[in-house]
């Protein structure tokens, strides 16, 4: 007799997952990676991080700064979700909303969802945050101020917030009460601050609430029903490898983990629903904040690339610190996020340096290391070591083929190919859309 056959029917006709994520300090240029992706998923998921994001996108000469909403919103029929391993702020989020709507671009439910399980940022985790930076002078981390790390402690804590309380008012009313109690005493006793009132906060959040309910939803259902049915799915981390807060040089990192591996946590679903992890490689280094930075030009060519990429933050409009290409950083990358390809990004900015260095490994104190010691005190010692490449003149913009690059900049992009043992999917030469060299299987 044949034998039965099985099919499993969530096997079939399987398009891939992918997840993008930083392997730097962020800002590597996700947005615009995300947004050429996005043309062949159907839903976009955000699944860590807040408002301390911003992704610059530039869309027929259009510039459009997002910090919560994926960017994926942009595209008419994509479907954009906020995961729970979002720290949310709703006056950002609805002023997000507001203004694409403002630009005619129609921000329906149908069209964006906000886990119920996201945790909301307060006015008091603003508030300790910039207390909190303020006292630390001159060891402070640099945050962008947006209440990020006291709203992932009170999560840890469990006295947060979510976006379902919002929606229930007696909740909202009781957790304001009892956090408040213990938030104004730390403010005004330990950090000399204004204490923050119950009333005029309970009512400003249960009016976001009621405009932000009918986004508000069980994202991990939406996810798998949308895998299920042959839809593919694109998974948006935030900020870098190297801020991740298990990963990142620790205690100059932010408080989410931006590697791959929280793509699962922080919308859902399970790992074996992943198929591809993209790290997004900027063609130098770039870090906003404080923390190491071994690699850190601060002479003529920092600055010939801060201005030249335009190195600002996108939210707190800061200066960003600019240096070579940190081979260890990247290869750590690799490991953590387990990448099955690379973008690189602003590789046009590198255009008009004579001599360019890739660091290859650090001499710590004498010993030749090809890892990140854990210790800052060991890091301190550490100098990077250099492979100088010869670099090239040309205006890269309007290559459209890895063979039309000048050889210089094919072998730089070889360089990283070889070294990381991960292939290239896409090439990054502009902010425009069109101004990318796409690789063969990119997904
Ligand atoms: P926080 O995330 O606001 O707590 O800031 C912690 C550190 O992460 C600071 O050094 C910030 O500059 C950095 N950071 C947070 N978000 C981003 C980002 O999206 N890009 C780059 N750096 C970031």
């Amino acid at each position: 007799m044949e034998p039965v056959r099985h099919f499993n029917s969530k096997g079939r006709n399987k398009m891939a997952n992918i997840v993008v994520v930083g392997t730097q300090w962020g800002d590597e240029g996700k947005g615009k990676v995300v947004d050429l992706l996005t043309a062949k998923c159907d839903l976009v998921v955000r699944f860590q991080g807040g408002n301390n994001a911003g992704h610059t996108l530039v869309v027929e000469g259009k510039q459009f700064i997002f910090h919560i909403i994926p960017s994926g919103i942009l595209y008419q029929h994509k479907k954009c979700l906020v995961g729970n391993g979002v720290v949310v702020d709703p006056d950002t989020l609805l002023e997000e909303i507001r203004g694409l709507n403002d630009a005619g671009i129609e921000v329906s439910p149908d069209r964006l969802s906000l886990s119920e399980r996201a945790h909301i940022i307060m006015p008091y985790h603003m508030a300790l945050d910039l207390a909190r930076e303020r006292v630390k002078g001159s060891g402070k981390i640099g945050t962008t101020g947006r209440g990020i790390g006291p709203c992932y402690e009170d999560k840890v804590a469990r006295t947060g917030i979510r976006a379902i309380d919002l929606t229930e008012p007696d909740t909202l009313e009781e957790k304001l009460r009892t956090n408040l109690k213990e938030k104004n005493f730390l403010l005004t006793e330990f950090f000399g601050a204004e204490a923050i009132e119950v009333e005029p906060v309970l009512e400003k959040y249960l009016k976001m609430g009621e405009e932000l309910k009918p986004y508000i939803t069980d994202i991990s259902i939406e996810i798998d029903d949308a895998i299920n049915s042959g839809k593919q799915v694109l998974f948006e981390g935030a900020q870098g490898t190297h801020l991740d807060i298990d990963h990142g040089t620790y205690p100059f990192v932010t408080s989410s983990n931006p590697v791959s591996g929280s793509a699962c946590t922080g919308a859902g679903i399970g790992p074996t629903r992943l198929d591809k992890v993209i790290g997004i490689v900027k063609a130098y280094t770039t870090r906003v904040g404080e923390g190491p930075f071994l690699t850190e030009l601060n002479d003529k060519v920092g600055n010939y690339i801060q201005e030249k990429g335009r190195e600002f933050g996108a939210t707190t409009g800061r200066k960003r610190r600019c240096g070579w290409l940190d081979f260890v950083v990247i290869k750590d990358s690799v490991r953590l996020n387990g990448l099955t390809g690379l973008a690189i990004t602003k590789l046009d900015i590198l255009a008009g340096i004579e001599k360019l260095k890739v660091c290859v490994g650090y001499d710590c104190d004498g010993e030749m290391i090809k890892q990140r010691p854990t210790s800052l005190k060991r890091l301190a010692l550490c100098k990077p070591v250099y492979r100088e490449m010869e670099g090239w003149n040309e205006d890269i913009s309007g290559v459209r083929k890895l063979e039309d690059l000048p050889l210089n900049a094919r072998r730089y992009l070889e360089t990283i190919e070889m070294t990381t043992g991960v292939p290239l999917s896409i090439v990054s030469v502009g902010p425009g859309r069109e101004e990318s060299i796409i690789i063969e299987g990119m997904s």
